[in-house]
């Protein structure tokens, strides 16, 4: 990804809107409102963010704006839920430790949580100025796979991948599986939700088919949207970066497997997925992306709160259970999967 491309082209010209900010964390527990709703607790740890109105229900006519006292995210009025699963370190002797997220570049005073692009055109392209429909109010979607355990399985998901950050602010490579070796600075992940609705429906049984890739090519090289959902939406992309560092000095598999575990027991890095509930309040997030603005987009009229009010935003778990001490199992009972041919 280059990213210092873009960050040069878009401070010399900022002409459009390039959508990029930080939700700090406003709980981690097994909870999933899409996956497995009115379950409390859900099957797996979820670190969360967004407006604290997210439950283990959210009914879609839910307000998500009305029924939040606060957002973690740096928009204000941007009470959508954004998440995904969380790391553990798998020790030798077989325990588990959960693993730390930090805040992001730019963003390195936030407590853990994620960074959220909504991308019109591709991040390299300082371009940005493809008219996009914003999502409606309740509008949820979920990308990815848990059962993936190979490259193949995982291959139809377009872009959900990780990088060994050598530095902070490495971007490339972009790999599917979990990185085999000590990364200095910890791992960030990457996923990138599809951008063509079905114009329809604002969820689906898999919480995935009213939504797809395009037709042809990716979104980064503009591939066109099928007819079945022709409504081109923004690129809802995720950034997280998990503090590996603590680990890297502990012993490490001597085959040299990675010692990193979903906390759905995926072992391979295959299965990464994500979750998205849209709940921007009224019209905001369109009148963002209609704006020209770089990040920072109180041009549009928008509120951007500090990181210590972001950082102010929390939940307390309401699922009561040890997710970090040392464990001998993952909370809900997984254990570590390696894929087909690492066993
Ligand atoms: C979550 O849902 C429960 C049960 O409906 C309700 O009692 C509680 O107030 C809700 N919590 C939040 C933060 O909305
Ligand atoms: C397992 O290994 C970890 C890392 O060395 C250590 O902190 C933990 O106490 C060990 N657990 C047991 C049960 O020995
Ligand atoms: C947005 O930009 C303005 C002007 O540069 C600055 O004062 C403000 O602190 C910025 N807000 C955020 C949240 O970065
Ligand atoms: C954080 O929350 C506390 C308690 O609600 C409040 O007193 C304080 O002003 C808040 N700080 C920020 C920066 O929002």
């Amino acid at each position: 990804m280059q990213w210092t491309t873009l960050l040069t082209l878009a401070l010399a010209a900022p002409s459009s809107a390039v959508v990029r900010f930080h939700c700090s964390q406003l709980v981690v527990e097994r909870l999933d409102p899409l996956v497995n709703p009115g379950s409390s607790p859900s099957s797996h740890v979820h670190q969360i963010v967004g407006g604290d109105s997210f439950n283990a229900t959210m009914d879609p006519k839910k307000d998500m704006p009305g029924e939040s006292t606060c957002t973690s995210c740096q928009f204000s009025e941007d009470f959508s839920n954004y998440w995904t699963a969380v790391l553990y370190f798998r020790a030798q002797n077989g325990s588990y430790k959960r693993v730390p997220q930090l805040g992001n570049n730019q963003f390195t005073d936030a407590i853990g949580g994620l960074t959220v692009y909504y991308m019109q055109d591709p991040i390299y392209d300082s371009g940005q100025k493809s008219k996009v429909t914003a999502f409606q109010p309740g509008f949820r979607m979920f990308i990815g796979d848990i059962y993936a355990r190979t490259l193949a399985e995982a291959a139809r998901f377009r872009q959900l991948t990780y990088t060994c950050l050598d530095t902070f602010v490495t971007r490339a490579p972009e790999i599917m599986a979990f990185p085999n070796r000590p990364c200095k600075e910890g791992i960030m992940t990457s996923i990138r939700f599809p951008t063509c609705w079905d114009g329809k429906n604002l969820d689906s049984p898999d919480h995935m088919s009213h939504m797809s890739y395009p037709e042809t090519g990716t979104f980064e090289s503009a591939g066109p949207c099928p007819s079945t959902h022709p409504v081109r939406t923004s690129q809802v992309m995720f950034e997280v970066v998990w503090d590996t560092k603590p680990f890297n000095d502990l012993e490490w598999p001597k085959d040299g497997s990675n010692p990193f575990v979903w906390s759905f027991g995926d072992a391979t890095g295959y299965a990464n997925h994500a979750d998205y509930v849209f709940g921007w309040k009224d019209d905001a997030l369109q009148r963002i992306l209609d704006t020209p603005c770089y990040f920072n987009c109180t041009e549009a009229g928008s509120k951007m709160q500090s990181v210590a009010s972001m950082n102010n935003c929390t939940q307390k778990r309401r699922v009561d259970e040890d997710i970090d001490s040392w464990l001998q199992v993952l909370p809900g009972g997984y254990q570590a999967e390696y894929g087909p041919t690492s066993a």
